[in-house]
């Protein structure tokens, strides 16, 4: 069992691990180090001969990483950068290719259990949902701002919740009698909206998950970085070299499938998960969080 870093568990380690094979002496770019947890495997398995390169949106989750990563035997970068940025991130530690290239997408527990970083219906606090405090439109900007047409096409889209075009307006409504700045105000309209009490027994995931999911997408640009993710790697990566995808919503797991097919048809990428890798039982019940995950990997293949 790993030793994990302090409020965040990492998820299908052992998946992880065995299908990305890291080997001593190669060059690891793990794009969401978070607070380390699969980055310290990924150190380990590099060996004193090793480059590991961890980037990360959130300053503070970096911090944690630093103290995560501060024994391991390996050369460590850790850069404070948007993972659509990859190749100025390559060029700035003075690495052309890498051997894996990880993504763990979404926002850690961290981020989530934080109040005033705005993540949660659970947790009463200013709407933000910023991951990166270098952008400079909040959740509560764009619940304030957008157009009622705008707002249940940003819900529809980017999380597919069916009742998007009700809440839209009821938000709409609200607004008009007081700013919305919280969580905890947002949770509350939406509950309203659709008349469901989030405490009841009978509601299964609270009412306002998909819109906070929505909304989280919306400000931190998240389909828009994957995409460019995923259409950088294949120049980031050695031949031979292995990539390897974990999404958390069909949104976001939608974009790597249709990118490792492409890549497979164009003669690029060997599929190693014909169908996403998820968490075996036990994991399932240890950690919630590791309920939606889905690990897709491929191998980068010559030219
Ligand atoms: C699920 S967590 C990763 C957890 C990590 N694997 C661990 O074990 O600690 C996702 C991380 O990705 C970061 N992130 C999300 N989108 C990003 C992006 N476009 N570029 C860089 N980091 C991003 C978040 O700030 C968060 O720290």
């Amino acid at each position: 069992m790993v030793d994990e870093p302090a409020g965040h568990t990492p998820v299908l380690t052992r998946e992880v691990c065995e299908l990305l094979a890291v080997r001593a002496g190669e060059t690891v770019l793990d794009a969401t180090v978070g607070v380390g947890g699969h980055a310290r495997l990924f150190a380990e398995a590099l060996g004193p001969e090793g480059t590991f390169i961890g980037l990360d949106v959130d300053p503070a989750n970096l911090a944690v990483a630093r103290r995560t990563l501060s024994e391991v035997a390996c050369r460590v970068e850790l850069v404070h950068a948007n993972f659509e940025e990859l190749g100025p991130v390559l060029e700035s530690v003075g690495v052309a290719q890498v051997d894996v290239l990880f993504a763990d997408l979404g926002v850690s527990s961290t981020q989530l259990d934080d109040a005033a970083r705005g993540f949660s219906f659970q947790r009463d606090g200013a709407l933000d949902m910023r991951m990166d405090p270098r952008l400079t439109t909040t959740a509560a900007d764009l619940i304030n701002r957008l157009k009622e047409q705008a707002l249940g096409d940003l819900f529809y889209h980017n999380a597919q919740e069916r009742a998007a075009r009700r809440i839209a307006k009821r938000v709409c409504e609200a607004r008009r009698e007081k700013r919305i700045t919280t969580t905890g105000q947002l949770a509350r309209i939406i509950s309203n909206a659709l008349g469901v009490d989030p405490s009841s027994r009978r509601t299964k995931i609270h009412p306002a998950t998909r819109t906070f999911l929505a909304l989280r997408i919306a400000v931190n640009d998240e389909i828009g970085c994957l995409q460019a993710l995923l259409a950088a790697a294949p120049e980031m990566l050695r031949p031979g070299g292995r990539i390897g995808v974990i999404a958390f919503h069909s949104v976001e797991d939608k974009p790597v499938k249709t990118d490792f097919r492409g890549r497979k048809r164009e003669g690029v990428y060997r599929i190693v998960t014909q169908r996403p890798v998820v968490a075996e039982a036990e994991e399932r019940r240890a950690n919630p969080r590791s309920r939606s995950a889905k690990l897709r990997v491929a191998i980068r293949l010559p030219e």
